[in-house]
């Protein structure tokens, strides 16, 4: 259990955030796909990328971490080796999406399993596309579900052009590095842009492929060419709580350093700015195709906005933190489009309107794919469940710190993608 206190005041300083999630995952994944080694630096040592880790190992890879850096040997493309054991894939849709995209190829059997709010999610948007490029693969509840099992390939995968019906990274993803190993190249067309972090890397390790519009298409490869050194700029979805909490606490003033602001990812920035935060972005640079900068957040008033479709898959984990600073802004927000939000760690929109009403009675409500809020309702003390989902944690613990406090359950759930959140915030 973790009670926050109230905030007397504003955020002042600098703030350096841990590494960016779903680049570091990419980071171990592709380094263990080359043959020279690659050292990893700011990479999150959070329990999700440390799933990764662990699996990559049991795939062959050698890893060595040393706090936030990782130094990774692959042994190439096609020297994937067969996991003696089931690779365990904990609270991580990353982890297991990316990786059931990598195996599918293989000549050996995978079993992926993961923990409960993983065996939850839906993994037959990955099994379909796998699928009909040859796979095989097995899961419970009619393919569903964790636990998965990919049988050993046959032969090689055919190339496929492929339409996702929902823009998802994670699924984009594992249908690339699929088609790394197919016969001919393979396209995935994206409703909507998604991070695009796959893409960059795999371009980085000198991998054929080539975006048109919402169409990537990737090239099969014989072998990949890893730079000597990976920089992983920090993690804007971690940013966010204390780019909220700035925003909305009289007299902050705030810079947080070297925060990946790659476009596909800044959908915060923007409807936060939209909402009349006063936030800039300072010192811009780039690193291995990705962008990074120093955001600096002053306080301000804030106004309801209205949202959704190409915007959200670019603020898609963010929505809970923006939903904090909506309930501290004047007027109303509408949130359309975000179904998705049902099926990650936590079913977020319930969680929302579960919890976050009880800090701000009557502020939250939500339909199949749509989140309201009534800003600027009276706030109260409350405790709050975090459903074991750190999102949710992180998001409580600075409404609670920026309204009359709250306590959270379990608030472990934060080591996912910020084990040092709760040091940070006091
Ligand atoms: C991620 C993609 C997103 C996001 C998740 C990380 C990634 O999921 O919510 O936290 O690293 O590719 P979806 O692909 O399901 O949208």
């Amino acid at each position: 259990m973790k009670k926050i206190l109230p905030l007397t005041h504003g955020l002042r300083g600098t703030i350096k955030i841990p590494g960016d999630k779903s680049i570091s995952h990419r980071s171990a994944i592709l380094s263990s796909l080359a043959t020279t080694p690659v050292e990893v630096t700011n990479f999150l040592a959070g329990a999700d990328c440390l799933s990764t880790v662990a699996c990559m190992k049991s795939l062959g890879a050698t890893i060595e971490r040393a706090g936030e850096k990782l130094l990774v040997t692959g042994n190439g493309l096609r020297g994937l080796r067969e996991p003696e054991n089931v690779l365990d894939a904990g609270n991580s849709g990353t982890t297991l999406r990316l990786l059931m995209g990598l195996c599918a190829p293989q000549k050996f059997l995978t079993t992926f399993t993961g923990d409960a709010s993983l065996r939850r999610r839906p993994m037959a948007r990955v099994i379909k596309p796998l699928a009909e490029m040859n796979a095989s693969i097995v899961g419970r509840n009619g393919n569903r579900n964790l636990p998965i099992t990919i049988l050993p390939a046959e032969k090689n995968l055919r190339g496929i052009r492929y339409e996702m019906p929902v823009a998802s990274a994670q699924v984009k993803s594992a249908i690339l590095l699929a088609g790394l190993f197919a016969n001919s190249p393979t396209t995935v067309v994206e409703p909507a842009p998604s991070r695009n972090h796959t893409e960059k890397m795999l371009s980085a390790f000198g991998a054929k492929i080539e975006r048109h519009g919402n169409e990537i298409t990737i090239s099969p490869a014989e072998s990949l060419h890893a730079p000597e050194k990976i920089f992983v700029p920090g993690d804007i979805s971690s940013a966010a709580y204390w780019i909220v909490l700035a925003t909305i606490l009289d007299g902050s003033d705030v810079t947080i350093q070297n925060v990946g602001v790659n476009e596909t990812r800044t959908g915060i920035l923007d409807v936060l700015n939209q909402m009349g935060a006063m936030i800039e972005l300072v010192n811009l640079r780039t690193s291995g195709g990705e962008k990074f900068a120093d955001v600096h957040v002053v306080a301000s008033k804030l106004r309801g906005v209205e949202f959704g479709g190409e915007m959200i898959p670019r603020l898609i984990d963010e929505i809970p933190a923006l939903a904090v600073a909506a309930a501290f802004a004047h007027g109303t927000t509408v949130i359309r489009d975000v179904s998705e939000l049902r099926v990650k760690e936590s079913d977020r929109l319930a969680a929302i309107v579960d919890e976050f009403n009880k800090i701000a009675p009557d502020s939250f409500t939500a339909t199949d794919d749509t989140l309201t809020i009534r800003g600027g309702r009276e706030k109260i003390f409350a405790n709050c469940n975090t459903r074991a989902d750190h999102r949710m944690a992180m998001s409580l613990a600075i409404f609670g710190a920026a309204a009359k406090g709250v306590t959270l359950d379990d608030e472990t759930c934060v080591d996912i993608s910020y084990p040092n959140f709760f040091e940070e915030l006091n």
